[in-house]
């Protein structure tokens, strides 16, 4: 399927998150030589909901809301994934997050499926009032789909831990009794876990240091660009920089900034805060933000959004690591151009995943109403992450595949050996 996608396709043919999600299957699949009848389990998702939900405005206006919910796989557990809300959100979208996250899990080994959902609205032009009526007549309709032992969702895209908040109290109110396992990222006093915003970032800086390995390099030596300064960009440059990483260059949606010596990662947070941009930042210079992609670095960390990378830039990257913090910021024809530079992928599955291994340690803890600390969580977090690094990396020697290829086969064969052991119900 990527052989064939090698050929002239059209941008938003290459960019389509399902066609992309559906390419990485199909190839690793036929790698692993997967019978036919998994594979037409395993490509499906397995139950997609939409629900139309009418929600009152502020000035009394009614209009209605369509969301989704896509239940990908839940052979290895209930399923997980976020919620985001946007006005782009497709169905195609959705089920391709989906499967990711099914993926993702069964790369990290925890017992989950993948879901992910979606409502389709502009948070830019709704109030906060206007978010939580949405959110909660969402969570209700929702109601029999979700819960701790069904799917737990998070936040993504535009939602965050308020948002956990108040489904966590719609599905608690319907239940009749506090339910706080049934999401995760949520705020620490509802039994959100220590160490889980920074957890994403720290993943992808845990995996980044094990890849410096394998070239002997260090910390010291690495200059390091990373695109997106969010939740995923900013922690990942804050725990890095803290690590002695030299980041040269943030790239925000509007403009980068560029230091050669290194950018001050807490000034530079200060001065967005205060500012709203990485503009004009003192210690730095700005830079178009497409060439500072291009910077020549040891390591980039693509960390806003999807489809960053494709057939269009990817041959002017010059870095030697590529650690995919954002969920699909690499088309399947870009990865092409990127195995020929040589260009060391750690893929989405495995180097985001950080952030649904600390989810899974926070419904476990909320499980057990035991909380740990947060020196506990970030050793748990190393010691998946640095044995799953390793499992896929050895995976791509044993089988002579890319890093990707590896991950999905590793997933693939944990999910359909779960399915072979408990049989085709009926
Ligand atoms: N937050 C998590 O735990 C988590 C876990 C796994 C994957 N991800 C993925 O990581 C990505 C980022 O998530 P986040 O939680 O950090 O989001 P966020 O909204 O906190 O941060 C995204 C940042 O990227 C910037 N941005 C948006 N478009 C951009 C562009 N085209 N170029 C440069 N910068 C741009 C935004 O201004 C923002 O600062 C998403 O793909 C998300 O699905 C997040």
């Amino acid at each position: 399927m990527v052989a064939e996608m090698t050929a002239p396709v059209p941008l938003d043919q290459e960019t389509n998150p399902w066609l992309a999600a559906a390419a990485r299957f199909d190839e690793a699949a036929a790698k692993l030589k997967l019978d036919d009848g998994m594979r037409k389990v395993l490509r499906a998702p397995a139950r997609e909901i939409t629900v139309n939900i009418p929600v009152q405005l502020d000035d009394g206006r009614l209009e209605v809301f369509t969301g989704y919910r896509v239940q990908h796989s839940i052979a290895r557990g209930p399923g997980k994934g976020g919620i985001r809300f946007a006005p782009d959100v497709t169905l195609d979208e959705v089920r391709a997050l989906a499967s990711w996250m099914t993926w993702k899990c069964a790369v990290v080994n925890i017992p989950f499926g993948g879901a992910k959902g979606g409502v389709i609205c502009d948070p830019n032009i709704l109030s906060d009032t206007e978010l939580e009526r949405i959110t909660r007549r969402y969570t209700a309709e929702l109601f029999e789909f979700i819960g701790p032992e069904r799917d737990v969702p998070a936040p993504d895209v535009n939602t965050n831990a308020q948002t956990m908040a108040w489904i966590m109290d719609t599905y608690s109110m319907h239940s009749r009794h506090t339910c706080t396992a049934v999401v995760t990222g949520k705020p620490m006093e509802l039994g959100g876990s220590l160490g889980r915003p920074e957890a994403t970032g720290r993943g992808c800086m845990i995996v980044s240091s094990e890849a410096l390995k394998l070239f002997e390099l260090t910390p010291e030596t690495s200059r390091v660009v990373i695109q997106g300064f969010g939740n995923v960009g900013g922690m990942a440059a804050r725990l890095m920089k803290q690590q002695g990483f030299k980041i040269i260059s943030i790239i925000e949606y509007d403009i980068a900034t560029y230091n050669p010596k290194g950018l001050d990662i807490e000034a530079l947070m200060k001065h967005r805060k205060e500012t709203g941009s990485v503009r004009d930042f003192a210690g730095g210079e700005n830079m178009d933000r497409h060439e500072a992609m291009f910077l020549e670095c040891e390591i980039l960390i693509p960390a806003a959004t999807e489809n960053v990378i494709t057939s269009t830039n990817a041959a002017r990257l010059r870095c030697r690591i590529l650690c995919e913090g954002a969920n699909g910021p690499t088309t399947p024809v870009a990865d092409e151009i990127l195995m020929a530079n040589k260009v060391f992928v750690i893929p989405d599955i495995l180097a985001n995943s950080g952030g649904v291994t600390v989810s899974y340690f926070e419904w476990v803890q909320d499980r057990q109403g035991f909380f740990w600390n947060e020196e506990l969580v970030n050793e748990r977090l190393k010691e998946i992450m640095v044995n799953s690094f390793a499992a896929v990396v050895a995976y791509a020697a044993k089988h002579q595949v890319n890093n990707r290829t590896a991950a999905y086969m590793l997933a693939i064969d944990r999910v359909a050996s779960a399915i072979k052991l408990r049989g085709i119900y009926a």
